[in-house]
Formats: C-alpha cells, structure tokens, sequence
C-alpha cells in the first residue's frame, strides 16, 4: 500500500503512523523525523535546517523534495511506504505525483487526522521528546515511567526546539496556508479519508487501521 497521512502539527501522526507502517509492513517515510536527524550534523546545511524548523518555517521544497525521492528509491519503499509529514505544500504533492505516476506506483490513500485547535495546543505544550533515540512522550496522555527520563535510555527528556509558543504559532498558521489545500488535493481524485484524532492513542489508532483496510474479514482489536 502507498499512503499519505496529512494532519495539522500535534494530530498524532508521528504518533500513529510508526505502528501502522509495522503493521502494514510498508516503510515508514517521516520527513520530520528525517531533518531531526540530520540537523545534529555539523555542517552548513544542518545549520540552515535548523534555522527554518526552529522557527516553524518549511524547509525548501527543492531539499525536501530530493531526500524523499531519494527515501523512496530505498528497497524497503518497494512493497509500499507511508509518508508522514510529506507533502506539505502542493508544489510537493505535485513532484510527488509525478515522479510516481511515472513508476507506475501512484498513492492509493490519503488520510487526513481531524482534531480540534484547543486539543493540539495540548498535545504539543504537553509534549517531550528524547535527544538521542526520539521518543514520544506526553506529560499527561503518555508520561514516562520515571518523570522526565526515557523510558529506553535514561537521557533527560526535553521540549522540541520548535514546540514553544511562538514557533508553534508561526507551524498552525503554515499549516492552515499550505498544508490545508492538500485535502481538496486529495479529495479531488477519490483517495481521501478522514479519521477523528480525537481520543486514547489506541482508539485513534483502530479507526486508522479500519480506514486503510487493516481489519478487513471481520479481524478486529488493535495490534
Ligand atoms: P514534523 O515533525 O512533521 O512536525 P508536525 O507536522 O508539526 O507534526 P508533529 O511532529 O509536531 O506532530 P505529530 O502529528 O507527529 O504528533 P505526535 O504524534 O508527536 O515536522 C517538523 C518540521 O520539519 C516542520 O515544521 C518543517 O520545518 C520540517 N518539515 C517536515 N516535513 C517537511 C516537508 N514535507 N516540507 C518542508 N519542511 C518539512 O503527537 C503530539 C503529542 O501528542 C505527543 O506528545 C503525543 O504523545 C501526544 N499524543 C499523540 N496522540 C495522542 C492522543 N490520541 N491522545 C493524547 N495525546 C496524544
């Protein structure tokens, strides 16, 4: 399966789709995941990525562009793969669409994850990521076991660079601007689906799998 889960910052997605693309056995593609790791790098370009992630901006689409073409030329991509995170824009889904159409593996399925404003203010000021293996941790919904450690590696957890007030801001007013057309863009050829992301993880993540066809027969209960 070739799928494309779109949702404003704070949705879930990073949250969902790393289960859902084991489950499926589909690579994982997660844009922001990808600049997270090479913005560690010492280097000019790190220097810029972290310029424009820490203050909420998109990076160049001609960058994002060529490492997910790249990402998608890995073999693991050959049996299907789910983008998060990707496209943001419609110049991204436009590249996208056309590189491909032209393989001959065209996306099947979009879905877009519904949740309210006051909810995703919530979700990001509650969250807490660690800096060295990136996991997702929420003060409320998802604490560690030990207050501000991970649960895998003892590190200290700490606040995404761009989870402050003003960068968090700056991501919504993105989203809504160009991130937003891409439901009419998906909707417009028949793939796209909507799921409330509103609820436990675990009940978000049912209605997910029933969408992508994970429970079909009659299989039920989460993974
Ligand atoms: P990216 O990492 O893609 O950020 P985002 O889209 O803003 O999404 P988030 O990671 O903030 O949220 P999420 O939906 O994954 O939610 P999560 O599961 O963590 O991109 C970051 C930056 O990289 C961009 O701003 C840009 O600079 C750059 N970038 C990335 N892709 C790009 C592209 N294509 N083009 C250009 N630039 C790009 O959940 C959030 C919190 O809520 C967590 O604490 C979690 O534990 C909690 N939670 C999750 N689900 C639930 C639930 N059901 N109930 C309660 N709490 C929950």
């Amino acid at each position: 399966m070739r799928l494309v889960i779109l949702g404003p910052p704070g949705a879930g997605k990073g949250t969902q789709t790393s289960r859902l693309a084991s489950d499926l056995g589909i690579a994982h593609i997660a844009t922001g995941d990808i600049f997270r790791t090479m913005r560690h790098q010492d280097s000019p370009l790190a220097d810029r990525l972290r310029s424009y992630m820490d203050r909420g901006e998109l990076v160049p689409d001609d960058l994002t562009n060529e490492i997910v073409a790249h990402r998608l030329e890995q073999p693991d991509a050959e049996k299907g793969f789910l983008l998060d995170g990707y496209p943001r824009n419609i110049d991204q889904a436009k590249v996208l669409d056309d590189e491909l159409e032209a393989e001959g593996r065209p996306i099947e399925k979009a879905v877009r994850l519904m949740i309210t404003g006051s909810e995703i203010i919530a979700r990001l000021s509650g969250r807490l990521v660690c800096p060295v293996d990136g996991a997702v941790y929420h003060l409320q919904s998802n604490p560690p076991r030990v207050p501000g450690i991970c649960d895998l590696d003892g590190t200290p957890l700490v606040q995404r660079p761009d989870d402050t007030e003003e960068a968090v801001m700056r991501r919504l007013e993105v989203y809504g601007k160009q991130t937003k057309p891409l439901y009419e863009w998906y909707a417009a050829r028949g793939i796209l689906d909507e799921v409330d992301a509103i609820g436990t993880p675990d009940e978000v993540y049912q209605r997910l799998a029933k969408v992508v066809g994970l429970y079909r027969n009659g299989a039920g209960g989460a993974a």
